[in-house]
């Protein structure tokens, strides 16, 4: 069984959390602060990321924190976090793809993307193209993205990337997952073509209590736990990142998740993914997709 109390030490280790402000993001920056790394708690709200930065610094650890304003449904905005990250940081070690958001009204991004699709999927993909150059230069650095077990059931609809067609919140929702997998397997293969040295690994969360599900009727909600059971606490959901971050045994291009009951509780251990997210035609069409829209070359992949 392995826990926090099993993470190698994280002494002169910086690491970006996205959506570090709540649930399993809360969590995973709170459990890389007090391995001693220097946590950068990248929230969409000021006000957010600084009561998350108080709760944590209340509390026994031997790193640093420092907040940072970062609004993935906005790739501009995405751009000028990576930006000012750039200019201030010499080193990136982690980038922990963390920040979702799960069957909200319909609704787009600044850009025009649906907005699970550009939040989970689209925003991440540009975060880490504008900091793929110091990730890659940065030794013994990882790229975690956080999918769901939501991915069993995605599909990329390439004909409705913008959700133009309809809005089905929950197939969006398994969408964006199936694309944050995709994209961190796809990651891998690149990175190995390339013979670069970062490593790009995904982790699923299992079945957690958090905000995430802010958007659900009370009906749904509890037709929804009916069906996968009890709820982990969110520092439970946070140990797959935690151990695809820092584990001596996570594999590149692999996928972490929960051991026990189908993916939803439990402790880390690697999951079997499905044909979905090992498509490797699907897998490039999605990645130029997103190469053309974000106007992003990731550097030499
Ligand atoms: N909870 C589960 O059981 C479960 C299961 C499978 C997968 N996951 C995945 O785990 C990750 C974390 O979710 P959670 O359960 O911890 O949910 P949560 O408690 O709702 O936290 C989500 C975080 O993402 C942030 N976020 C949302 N939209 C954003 C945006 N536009 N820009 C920047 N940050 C944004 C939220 O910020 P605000 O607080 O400002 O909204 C919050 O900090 C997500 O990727 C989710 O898909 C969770």
């Amino acid at each position: 069984m392995w826990t926090k109390n099993n993470m190698p030490d994280q002494t002169g280790k910086t690491a970006i959390v996205t959506g570090a402000n709540a649930g399993i993001g809360f969590e995973t920056a709170f459990a890389l602060y007090q391995a001693g790394a220097h946590v950068i708690l990248a929230c969409r709200s000021q006000e957010n990321a600084d009561e998350a930065f108080s709760k944590i610094q209340a509390k026994k650890g031997s790193g640093t924190l420092e907040t940072a304003l970062l609004d993935l449904s906005s790739l501009a905005a995405v751009k000028q976090f990576a930006e000012t990250f750039i200019q201030k940081h010499r080193q990136l070690h982690l980038l922990i793809n963390n920040a979702g958001v799960m069957i909200p009204p319909a609704s787009k991004t600044a850009d025009g993307y649906e907005l699970q699709f550009g939040v989970n999927f689209l925003g991440h993909f540009a975060l880490t193209g504008y900091l793929y150059l110091l990730l890659n230069a940065t030794p013994g650095s990882r790229i975690v993205t956080v999918s769901s077990l939501a991915y069993l059931n995605g599909v990329i609809d390439f004909d409705n990337l913008k959700s133009e067609k309809d809005y089905n919140a929950m197939r969006e929702y398994c969408q964006s997952k199936l694309g944050n997998l995709i994209f961190s397997i796809e990651l891998q293969r690149r990175i190995t073509a390339a013979n670069d040295q970062t490593v790009s690994i995904a982790a699923q969360p299992g079945a957690n209590k958090t905000e995430l599900t802010r958007h659900m009727s009370e009906e749904a909600f509890n037709t929804a736990v009916a069906r996968v059971g009890e709820l982990m606490d969110p520092w439970q959901g946070a140990l797959p990142s935690l151990y695809a971050a820092t584990s001596a045994d996570a594999k590149a291009g692999e996928l972490y998740g929960p051991d026990k009951d189908g993916g939803y509780r439990g402790y880390p251990a690697r999951a079997t993914i499905t044909p979905n997210a090992l498509d490797e035609q699907i897998a490039k069409k999605l990645w130029e997709w997103a190469e053309k829209v974000t106007g992003l070359n990731y550097p030499k992949l």
